[in-house]
């Protein structure tokens, strides 16, 4: 695993609680965690519990004993090292976005078609799948539950920022982080939207703001510097099944926390989820009689909900952290059996193309039409 903070923390917990839980052909080893301070990354070796750590994550991608890299770094370092992974026969679970940039998200992808064609499988790490409710949302709709779906109305809200003096961390630089609000948060609303409904963004009319232009830069070197990304970005899109949506990713919506809300509402019914209530799923279904309709909330926490019947008893809630034990489940059962892994890379590539739709449209003031991902190779 490369990068060992937030979610290298959380990926950390998924592969040393995977297996415990779940029943599955192949067991996680934790054997190597890379990081460029070697001071703390022993500490995080201790911590997480990995058997070794380095600070160069080249030294792993050749050795028999390593099967998976784990890409938990900033988007700056996600092609470079999950290219040369997939070129060098490992499985690759890479976190998201899948890059900074369009042409770094092409490369990545068509490294994916190539590697697996030799049976070396790769994710992107859009864990907001995972949680069993967006699972049985999509269950649902699949289902013709809610009928032909009309409207999606999705908000990823957090507040981190609204302080002028937050210093100037890596997400709010360009180079680094690809875009602000924008690829951090609007990129899962974006996945998780495609996903439930089944449904591509096939284009965008957009526009971003940056309401603190410059912040402090860290103390030992002093004074202010620029910030490149966006703080807030806001679209209306249309899908190609025929749905209208609205998005909305803000680090400025004061008292929002994790505020990932999306709303579907179809000819028969609707169905909304909120992250902050993560355990629930509310369901409007308009084929009841009137005098009994209603949302309803279903707490999705029985045997036969997705992914639940491996916990705890009806009623016993599951959290954050879950989502990614259920994103290495997946992948390790895929791995083990050959089944279809998603999100794959050109599903990552999808979401970036929905991103880079997105900057186009806010700069230039117009419509941007999204083009449908499409991984080419020579042969
Ligand atoms: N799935 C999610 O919900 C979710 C949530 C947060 C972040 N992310 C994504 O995860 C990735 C990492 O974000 P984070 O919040 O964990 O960031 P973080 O700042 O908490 O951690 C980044 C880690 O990467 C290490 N690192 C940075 N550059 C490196 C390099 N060149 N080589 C080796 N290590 C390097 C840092 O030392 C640190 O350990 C980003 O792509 C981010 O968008 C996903």
């Amino acid at each position: 695993m490369v990068g060992y903070a937030f979610m290298g923390t959380a990926h950390s917990q998924a592969w040393r609680t995977v297996n415990r839980v779940f029943d599955l052909p192949l067991r996680a080893r934790m054997t190597a965690v890379v990081g460029r301070d070697p001071g703390k990354v022993a500490a995080a070796a201790a911590q997480l519990g990995w058997q070794e750590h380095t600070t160069d994550w080249r030294t792993l991608i050749n050795r028999d004993d390593i099967d998976l890299i784990d890409v938990c770094t900033p988007g700056d370092s996600h092609a470079e090292i999950a290219i040369a992974a997939l070129a060098a026969g490992k499985h690759v679970l890479c976190e998201k976005p899948l890059a900074n940039t369009i042409d770094e998200a092409r490369a990545m992808a068509a490294a994916a078609v190539r590697a697996e064609a030799g049976g070396v499988r790769s994710m992107c790490g859009f864990n907001y799948r995972r949680v069993p409710a967006v699972a049985l949302m999509r269950r649902l709709v699949a289902d013709g539950r809610i009928g032909e779906i009309r409207h999606i109305r999705a908000v990823y809200l957090q507040d981190w920022i609204t302080d002028p003096q937050f210093p100037l961390v890596w997400r709010l630089q360009k180079d680094k982080a690809g875009s602000g609000a924008l690829g951090d948060i609007g990129a899962h609303i974006i996945d998780l939207t495609q996903y439930v409904t089944g449904q591509r963004i096939s284009g965008v009319s957009a526009l971003t703001e940056t309401f603190v232009k410059q912040r402090p830069l860290p103390p030992e070197i002093g004074g202010l510097g620029p910030v490149t990304v966006d703080d807030a970005a806001l679209f209306v899109a249309r899908l190609d099944g025929g749905a209208v949506a609205t998005y909305e990713a803000t680090r400025f919506a004061t008292g929002r926390k994790n505020g990932l809300r999306v709303e579907i509402n179809g000819s028969k019914g609707s169905v909304v989820f909120d992250f902050e209530r993560m355990n629930e799923l509310e369901f409007y279904d308009a084929a009841l009689p009137s005098d009994e309709q209603g949302f309803s909330r279903i707490l999705v926490t029985e045997p036969d909900h997705p992914y639940v019947g491996a916990w705890w008893p009806p009623g016993h809630l599951i959290g954050y952290e879950h989502s990614f034990t259920h994103q290495a489940r997946d992948l390790l059962e895929a791995i083990a059996t050959g089944a279809e892994i998603t999100p794959s890379f050109t599903d990552a590539l999808q979401v970036q193309l929905v991103l880079d739709a997105v900057e186009r449209s806010a700069a230039l003031g117009s419509w941007s039409e999204v083009e449908p991902a499409r991984t080419e190779i020579a042969v």
